[in-house]
């Protein structure tokens, strides 16, 4: 199981608990000279946010495009370039020593070269030399280098030795062709470091239905009322509950999001398709995880044909409730536990201990909206969680993708309505 590390209480007094899918986990970051450098910023900062440690070792040709002090502060530890440097310490073989990944992120046609050939005259080669960890290297260059007959060779020559080569993607290059040779996305290679380490397989005996996105409620066939929901939150639990071992049907409205892998994605519309979708796999789930934002009106007369400008008489949109679905559902509840996510601008904790309740919920995961902090259409979030039997605990602002993860550790403190012989919910 992810390691949940102890509640503690931040400055603001709130209760903070960190789980991070990475904790406790060393990883040696090259970064070599290509023009792709500065992303392996992101991939560093990706990695600190789900708790690795993470030591840096540069080439002197990635120190002309990107300078270690980067490196270093984001990292917390001084960064390797010398291999004569501080040769006491033995850097060369002290660093990898604890490593549980020497990740080369970018990787040159150069270093992708010497680290074929074990070539050892600079830190970087040498070390590679002394590991006994899982070794992943990312190439980014241009597309006639990369196709060239040598340095497939040499890709070769490092996957048959069990180093994980991540292909670069096919996309505009620097050189301003467009062609296979572009580092790829950084979440792609944070998802592949979280692979390899070993995320355990511990949801594996989990089928979680969730819901996600926004909902759209017709006015006429080319207008609606929606919510700017990007669908992002759910999308990611999809992906990270995947990577460790759950079957998955992720229910969502419209966004422009692709599913991830191993996930069955049902798109709907409406919220009433939503309930219908949600309602037909509720029985085979063992966890129902509604991150949509459900919109809870719609127009109770919705027209069949556009509505033209000129037939509007003025008349007051006349609106009616959505179906609660989390009230429908857990009236059909057996064995499912149930997390709801609820949105709200203001007063979030003591609305949230509303919903937790009044919904028969497990848990609740509160976020904010509305506002710079808005959880709606970001790439990163806080939230409180709400159980029924602990305090509120904060979970401070990451990206959703290892948020992700820390809320799917809590699936292993929720025992379920099955379980639980004084529930309420099933009397
Ligand atoms: C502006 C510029 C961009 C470069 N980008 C790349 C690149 O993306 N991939 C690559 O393999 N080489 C690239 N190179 C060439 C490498 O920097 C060069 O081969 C260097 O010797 C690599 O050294 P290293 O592998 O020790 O870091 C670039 C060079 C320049 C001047």
């Amino acid at each position: 199981m992810v390691s949940l590390r102890p509640a503690q209480t931040n400055k603001a007094g709130k209760i903070a608990v960190q789980p991070l899918s990475l904790s406790g986990k060393c990883i040696v970051l090259g970064v070599t000279g290509s023009i792709a450098a500065y992303k392996a910023v992101t991939v560093l900062r990706l990695l600190v946010q789900a708790g690795a440690q993470v030591h840096v070792v540069m080439t002197e040709s990635a120190s002309r495009f990107i300078t270690p002090q980067t490196f270093e502060v984001l990292s917390g530890h001084p960064v390797a370039q010398d291999l004569f440097e501080g040769h006491q310490d033995m850097k060369h073989l002290s660093l990898t020593e604890h490593a549980d990944l020497l990740l080369v992120a970018p990787c040159t046609a150069n270093s992708l070269a010497k680290l074929s050939l074990g070539l050892a005259d600079n830190l970087l080669g040498t070390l590679a030399l002394t590991i006994q960890c899982p070794f992943m290297i990312c190439p980014a260059m241009d597309g006639e280098m990369w196709e060239h007959a040598t340095v497939q060779n040499h890709v070769a020559v490092l996957t048959d030795r069990g180093v994980i080569v991540i292909e670069p993607e096919i996309g505009a290059l620097a050189s301003g062709q467009w062609g296979r040779g572009r580092f790829p996305e950084e979440s792609t290679i944070f998802d592949e470091v979280v692979k390899v380490l070993g995320i355990q397989q511990d949801l594996n005996q989990e089928r979680l239905l969730l819901s996600a996105g926004p909902t759209r409620e017709p006015l006429d066939p080319v207008r609606f009322i929606s919510n700017g929901s990007s669908g992002k939150m759910g999308f990611a639990l999809a992906e990270a509950a995947v990577a460790r071992g759950a079957e998955v049907v992720l229910v969502s409205g419209p966004t422009q999001l692709k599913a991830p892998r191993g996930v069955s994605l049902v798109s709907v519309q409406t919220a009433e398709e939503m309930l219908q979708a949600l309602t037909v796999h509720f029985p085979w789930a063992t966890t129902l995880m509604m991150t949509a934002a459900i919109g809870d009106f719609r127009p109770k007369f919705p027209l069949s044909q556009k509505l033209k400008k000129s037939h509007w008489d003025g008349e007051a949109l006349v609106l009616e409730r959505t179906p609660d679905i989390l009230l429908a559902l857990s009236a059909q509840r057996t064995h499912q536990r149930m997390i709801g996510f609820a949105a709200e601008t203001d007063h979030l904790l003591e609305h949230g201990q509303i919903k937790l309740t009044e919904k028969h919920l497990d848990m609740l995961v509160v976020n904010q909206v509305g506002g710079e902090k808005s959880a709606f259409d970001n790439d990163t979030n806080e939230v409180y969680v709400l159980t029924k039997h602990a305090p509120p605990q904060f979970i401070p602002r990451q990206t959703k993708r290892t948020l992700a993860h820390a809320l799917l550790d809590y699936l292993h403190t929720l025992s379920g309505p099955l379980k639980t012989a004084t529930s309420t919910i099933i009397s």
